[in-house]
């Protein structure tokens, strides 16, 4: 049987002792005498840290606070600058998002963060997990916060046999069944950092964990077959041409339609991505592409394989030409990178 106060006892005895210290948390001693996070640092925080490690977003997050203190700085910014800044954390709907948000609370909410469930689930690109979270760290709230950790956790702990991600709804129901009115953001924090640390996907270790007694998967020794999951279909390939024109330490690049895929960032020219294309059409005006090598990148539901082709010109005619290429998402700056290493050091990287 799962003792529901002594479970959350453990973990919360756990969180104390061992949960990790991050730059936008309030730890359990400072929030027992009364500091509470501040939500546009938080909400910035959970924002950036979906689809990746904690570690990868904490110098984005820092960045982001310097450039822009309040939540009305962030909607004042241009948004060019707002989408440049987020280069390489991927995702690109969660900074157009973002900055449409902060829009939002300026205009409609005076400039206060709300931090109410309700509230933040009006709130554009703020989705259940987002504002579960934001209101249990920054009002105690006693939210059900589920990430893709959390779901392990519960699902191990339950041995739950309905694979992700059909059995989704189920699980979260689950983990609501052990949500309290004591300390809820401390609460979700340690069951997200236990799920990121000791509950791990390979290699458990069931040894250091507070919940380990109560866990049906540990009892059969059967953690990592949990959660159970539907086959994965193969991850279809597109193929592409990509273009970097280049005139001295600059290159051309272009403003991705707002729709679609990295929709509003600056990239280079390309290709349709799908087939292999059959002509270069697609080239920027110019004669001499030279193949400079291939690139592959891994988007959610695709693999993308790039042929890269480079040309020089002495003139930069009209377009947008970028010497600094940190502004780039990822893909587009291995493109750029492909060609520098064709030609040497002595382009811009
Ligand atoms: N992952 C994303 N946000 C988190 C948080 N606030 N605590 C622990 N892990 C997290």
């Amino acid at each position: 049987m799962h003792d529901i106060s002594k479970m959350r006892a453990a973990l919360l005895r756990w969180y104390d002792e061992q949960g990790r210290s991050l730059p936008w948390r309030v730890r359990p001693e400072d929030r027992a005498k009364g500091i509470i996070a501040d939500p546009y640092a938080v909400w910035l925080s959970e924002v950036m840290s979906q689809q990746t490690t904690l570690v990868h977003a904490a110098p984005y997050w820092e960045k982001f606070l310097a450039a822009f203190p309040s939540v009305t700085d962030l909607a004042n910014a241009e948004r060019e600058l707002v989408l440049s800044m987020w280069a390489g954390l991927g995702y690109y709907a969660r900074a157009r998002n973002l900055h449409k948000c902060a829009g939002v609370v300026r205009d409609d909410h005076g400039g206060v963060f709300p931090v109410d469930e309700k509230t933040l689930l009006g709130l554009p690109g703020i989705g259940p997990y987002t504002a579960a979270t934001i209101a249990a760290i920054c009002a105690d709230e006693a939210t059900n916060i589920v990430d893709g950790n959390v779901e392990r956790v519960i699902s191990r702990i339950f041995a739950y046999e309905v694979p992700l991600p059909k059995g989704r709804k189920g699980l979260r129901e689950l983990a609501g069944t052990l949500v309290r009115e004591d300390r809820p953001g401390d609460y979700g924090q340690a069951l997200m950092d236990l799920g990121a640390g000791l509950c791990s996907r390979t290699s458990p270790q069931c040894g250091l964990c507070p919940w380990s007694q109560w866990c049906k998967a540990h009892a059969c020794g059967e953690e990592t077959l949990y959660p159970k999951k539907d086959k994965k279909k193969k991850t279809p390939i597109r193929r592409g041409y990509a273009y970097v024109l280049m005139c001295g330490n600059k290159i051309l690049a272009e403003q991705r339609p707002d729709a679609g895929l990295l929709g509003g960032m600056l990239g280079v020219p390309t290709s349709p991505w799908g087939e292999r294309p059959k002509d270069h059409s697609a080239a920027p005006l110019q004669r001499n592409w030279e193949k400079a090598g291939e690139i592959k990148h891994v988007f959610t539901h695709f693999e993308l394989d790039l042929e890269v082709f480079m040309a020089q010109v002495e003139e930069m005619k009209e377009g947008i030409w970028v010497e600094d290429i940190s502004g780039l998402p990822t893909v587009f700056r291995k493109v750029v990178e492909c060609a520098h290493k064709k030609t040497g050091p002595a382009g811009p990287v």
